[in-house]
């Protein structure tokens, strides 16, 4: 198998409690643009090295055992860049699910989109996020979702109209019910969040989802993230102490 998971031993070896992994980590991959300034390189540049972050995040997230991943790609704030940046990152989004959807699926990854579909998006790139969707469908040892035209009160507010469009009585809505109307009704909610970049706030990033998360902020910009990065957050994430409003 590619990509073998680590055993209990390994994990242990690493410091990690093998009992005690989030099933979900969400990632806000920010940064790119300042690693390249940093070097005098195009901002574009920095994106183009994020890719291999991304994939050694998914590499990491396999060893480890984590469930779900899922990753802020393009948010909905992101249109109000420069238009060749967009036009870059749209491209780079499209460039990058084809050429990466194979290698995903033969680790079993199953590969999901969540963001606003019917607006802005090319079809064309539908058309691409749709076919890495069905082929790897049945996959079961990762979720890997791509967070794409997302922006989390975006999520709300096109919720609250399928709710109010499928006729739904008033009482009938709760926590629960209304779950159903998310971009992906089957997605746990995140157990931690993990920013880069040293920016402290979650930027429209799963506002409903993450009432109980764990929240890490990294120093480090996005291109520079690695394996070691997602040990070192499991980590930090088994020193916390989550008590969700009991005692
Ligand atoms: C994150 O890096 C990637 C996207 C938002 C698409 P940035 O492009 O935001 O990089 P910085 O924050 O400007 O350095
Ligand atoms: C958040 O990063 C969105 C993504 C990483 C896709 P931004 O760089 O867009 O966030 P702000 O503008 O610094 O809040
Ligand atoms: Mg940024």
């Amino acid at each position: 198998m590619i990509t073998p998971r680590f055993t209990r031993a390994a994990l242990e070896e690493l410091g990690i409690d093998p009992d005690a992994v989030p099933r979900h980590v969400a990632l806000v991959m920010d940064g790119n643009g300042r690693w390249a300034q940093q070097r005098g390189l195009k901002r574009t540049e920095g994106h183009l090295r994020g890719e291999d972050a991304l994939f050694e995040c998914v590499e990491a997230a396999l060893e480890l055992g984590v469930e779900w991943i899922t990753v802020y790609a393009f948010s909905t704030e992101n249109w109000k860049r420069p238009k060749a940046e967009v036009k870059f990152l749209i491209n780079f989004n499209r460039e990058t699910i084809r050429r990466r959807r194979d290698e995903l699926h033969a680790r079993g990854v199953r590969i999901r989109f969540i963001g606003r579909r019917n607006w802005r998006v090319p079809k064309s790139l539908l058309r691409d996020m749709e076919a890495a969707t069905e082929l790897t469908e049945r996959n079961r040892r990762l979720t890997f979702t791509i967070a794409f035209n997302y922006g989390g009160r975006a999520e709300i507010i096109d919720a609250v109209r399928v709710a109010l469009a499928d006729g739904i009585e008033p009482d009938r809505l709760d926590e629960r019910s209304f779950g159903r109307y998310l971009y992906d009704p089957e997605m746990p909610d995140p157990d931690l969040v993990v920013r880069t970049s040293g920016e402290n706030r979650l930027s429209n990033f799963l506002l409903w989802q993450a009432a109980y998360s764990e929240f890490l902020f990294l120093d480090i910009l996005w291109p520079d993230f690695t394996r070691q990065t997602l040990y070192e957050a499991v980590r930090e994430f088994q020193r916390r102490s989550r008590r969700f409003g009991g005692i």
